[in-house]
């Protein structure tokens, strides 16, 4: 059994992390750490763990890993600081809220020789793997553009603490808006399926319509809308949204020389191929998970599975591609020009 501590005890930790863990069969939830400390302390009473006063304290509690469940801003330091102690990680995207941080982590990870796993569930599900494999095979013969989309109503009705303050608004804590929170998952999601990475993006990241409490605009991006070049060639646009108001869109369209394939898609299946000659060939794995609709995302089967085996597949070294598209984004948004990567 490995004795888990988690950090953050918010939405995420208690509709994916803990019962994920617990339905392992292979974890014990022995501590817990929330800034909200009677947070912390109604999840040890729950679980029968014990609640820490810091992430120190946590830390040197003798767990045998951690799942950083923090809002982003703290990832980069909590994540170097339980690894240093010789802790593998399992830390939710968005790994960093900078590219200096995100390979400090990849760094410490590299340094101490310890698992460092990122959320990026995205690449777990059934439907996204049989979707790399079709790729591979060349079902639909070489990609030459693809669509990719993560949009919903925003993150105010998610967070544990929700309404028009939510973290997730607020640039201290969460640093980027829609882009990190669901466009990392996209971004990551592409370099996988295409076994690819982006060279160059043109982008716009920028607010349309989310306010805070006091009505003001927040001091995020709700959409990102960007164009990658990837270093196959093949062009494409990643879209991230919180301004996706009555139905969440999570689909990913990839245009071959020989076809079409739609992920997601509004067909209601898994996957849906038109080929050139206009045949269809259809696959019905599962259902994307959804805020509203948690199925098992697989992240802790694959984190333990890292545990077992000493190294993690979801690396903070593999997910630093995307991540460097993510910022390249930005920045391109912020100076109206392409930006190579
Ligand atoms: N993989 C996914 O699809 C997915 C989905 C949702 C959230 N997330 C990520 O998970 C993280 C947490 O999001 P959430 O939805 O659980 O948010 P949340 O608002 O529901 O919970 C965040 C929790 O972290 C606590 N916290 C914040 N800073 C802390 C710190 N320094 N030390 C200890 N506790 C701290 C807060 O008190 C709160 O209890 C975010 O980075 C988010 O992007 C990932």
């Amino acid at each position: 059994m490995y004795r888990i501590g988690i950090i953050g005890c918010g939405k995420i930790a208690q509709v994916r992390h803990i019962p994920e863990y617990i339905a392992s069969g292979k974890a014990e939830l022995a501590a817990f750490y929330d800034l909200n400390a009677a947070r912390a302390e109604e999840l040890a009473a729950r679980y029968h763990g014990k609640a820490y006063h810091s992430v120190d304290e946590l830390l040197d509690s003798g767990v045998d890993a951690v799942s950083v469940c923090t809002s982003n801003a703290t990832h980069a330091e909590i994540t170097i600081k339980a690894l240093e102690k010789g802790i593998p990680v399992l830390c939710e995207k968005p790994m960093a809220v900078s590219l200096a941080e995100a390979e400090a982590m990849t760094e410490a990870a590299a340094r101490s020789g310890k698992v460092l796993m990122i959320g990026q569930n995205q690449r777990l599900n059934g439907t996204h793997r049989m979707a790399r494999d079709i790729i591979r095979r060349g079902d639909i013969g070489k990609v030459l553009s693809f669509r990719t989309i993560f949009g919903h109503g925003g993150p105010e009705t998610w967070s544990i603490d929700p309404g028009k303050n939510t973290w997730f608004f607020d640039k201290s804590r969460a640093c980027m808006g829609a882009m990190a929170d669901l466009g990392i998952h996209k971004t990551d999601l592409i370099d996988f399926l295409l076994d690819d990475e982006v060279v160059s993006v043109s982008a716009s990241v920028t607010t349309l319509d989310k306010k805070d409490a006091e009505g003001n605009l927040i001091g995020v991006d709700d959409n990102a809308i960007c164009i990658y070049t990837m270093k196959s060639g093949a062009v494409g646009t990643m879209t991230a949204s919180w301004t996706y108001y009555g139905e969440e869109d999570n689909s990913t369209t990839i245009y071959g020389t020989d076809g079409i394939m739609v992920i997601y898609g509004p067909s209601g299946h898994s996957i849906s191929i038109t080929l050139k000659d206009g045949s269809h060939i259809y696959y019905d794995i599962d259902r994307m998970q959804t805020n509203d609709a948690q199925t098992s995302s697989g992240v802790i089967d694959e984190f333990l599975l890292s545990l077992d085996r000493g190294w993690a597949e979801i690396s903070a070294a593999s997910v630093l591609p995307a991540m460097k598209a993510v910022f390249g984004a930005i920045e391109s948004s912020r100076t109206r020009r392409e930006v190579r990567i």
